[in-house]
């Protein structure tokens, strides 16, 4: 009687669930974040598996974003990445948002539920998270499309807040204005200066969160931005870029002003970007306009009582260079 070798075929193993976690968290950190800050903080429940997350009030820009709103968008755009991440890995979610009332950096907890098959879109979507980066150079002048528009303002809608995209050059100048002034108050004022200066990296920095500035200009840029006041520069820099090289402006809304409400802010954020990378169009900020006190009450006032929470500039332009990012390791609850 002979002996037949007995082979199993080899199987790939199918990832544990927590092994999805993590791949989905190593995209969902590819999120916008003030200063590139990365202001969050992960764990991980069992029963039934969840991911927490919380805001890393470390981390926070204590002259920029006093009350904290600017850190709790940023963490409502890796809490949307997250959902879009998990979803195009094949799973449901369920979210509770500041689950709990005695830590208000408890910003969410995701409960991972059951597989199914992930959509085109929703793969799409996964896509665009690692093609997304913030471009502040001149755009093209393409017209934003009627359907375009409004696909925007679904996606917006879709995560609790509103928003509004100005093309008319009255607007457009209004708010060029409002931002020359911001940039004004805030490049002399040594404070917000000093903190700036602490989230610039030249090549050079072995950090990785900050936001990358040019070869030997990253090494003496953080003392000029501490020594100097930049205010007139950016303001003029700035005001020319919306002028010549912005074909809209883009407002995103809240109906009141919480904790909440800046999560969803976030969180429509991050519905916004990815749907606008799918378009192949790009998208940079102006929030100085909502940091300064006195250009915010002037933002508020186009806004029909609502809460403009981000001031946006949106075209198609050339995409920006990647910004660096911590390991997931380095992000999780010690
Ligand atoms: C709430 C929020 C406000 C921001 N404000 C500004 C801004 O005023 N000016 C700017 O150049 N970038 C701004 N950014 C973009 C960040 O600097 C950028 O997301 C970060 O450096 C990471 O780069 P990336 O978006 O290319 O990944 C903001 C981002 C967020 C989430």
């Amino acid at each position: 009687m002979t002996t037949e070798a007995r082979t199993t075929p080899h199987q790939p193993r199918s990832p544990s669930l927590r092994e999805v976690m993590i791949s989905a968290l190593d995209s969902a950190i590819r999120a916008p974040s003030t200063h590139n800050t990365q202001p969050w903080i992960f764990g991980f429940e069992d029963d039934p598996p969840a991911i927490t997350l919380h805001a890393d009030d470390t981390r926070a820009l204590a002259v920029a974003d006093p009350s904290g709103r600017e850190l709790f968008i940023s963490c409502g755009t890796v809490l949307h990445h997250l959902r879009v991440a998990l979803a195009a890995r094949g799973r449901t979610c369920r979210v509770e948002r500041l689950p709990d009332p005695t830590d208000p950096n408890f910003i969410a907890r995701v409960t991972v539920g059951a597989e199914r098959a992930p959509t085109a879109d929703e793969r799409a979507l996964e896509e665009a998270i690692h093609n997304r980066s913030t471009d502040n150079g001149q755009f093209r002048d393409d017209v934003v499309q009627e359907s375009f528009e409004r696909a925007l303002e679904q996606a917006v809608r879709a995560e609790g807040a509103s928003l509004a995209v100005l093309t008319e050059e009255s607007a457009r100048a209004h708010i060029a204005d409002l931002v020359a002034i911001a940039d004004r108050v805030q490049g002399g004022d040594s404070q917000f200066r000093e903190e700036l200066a602490q989230w610039l990296r030249s090549g050079l920095s072995d950090k990785r969160d900050g936001m990358l500035v040019d070869g030997a200009v990253g090494v003496v840029l953080p003392w000029i931005v501490r020594t100097f006041d930049r205010g007139d520069g950016e303001a003029a820099r700035d005001r020319e870029l919306i002028v010549d090289g912005t074909p809209a402006l883009a407002l995103i809304s809240t109906p009141t002003d919480t904790p909440m409400d800046w999560i969803r802010a976030g969180e429509s954020l991050s519905a916004l970007l990815l749907r606008v990378v799918v378009e192949r169009w790009s998208v940079s900020y102006f929030a100085q306009v909502v940091e300064v006190e006195s250009t915010r009450a002037a933002i508020q006032a186009m806004a029909d009582g609502k809460f403009v929470q981000l001031v946006l500039r949106l075209g198609r332009g050339q995409h920006g260079r990647k910004s660096l990012r911590r390991p997931v390791r380095d992000m999780l609850r010690g």
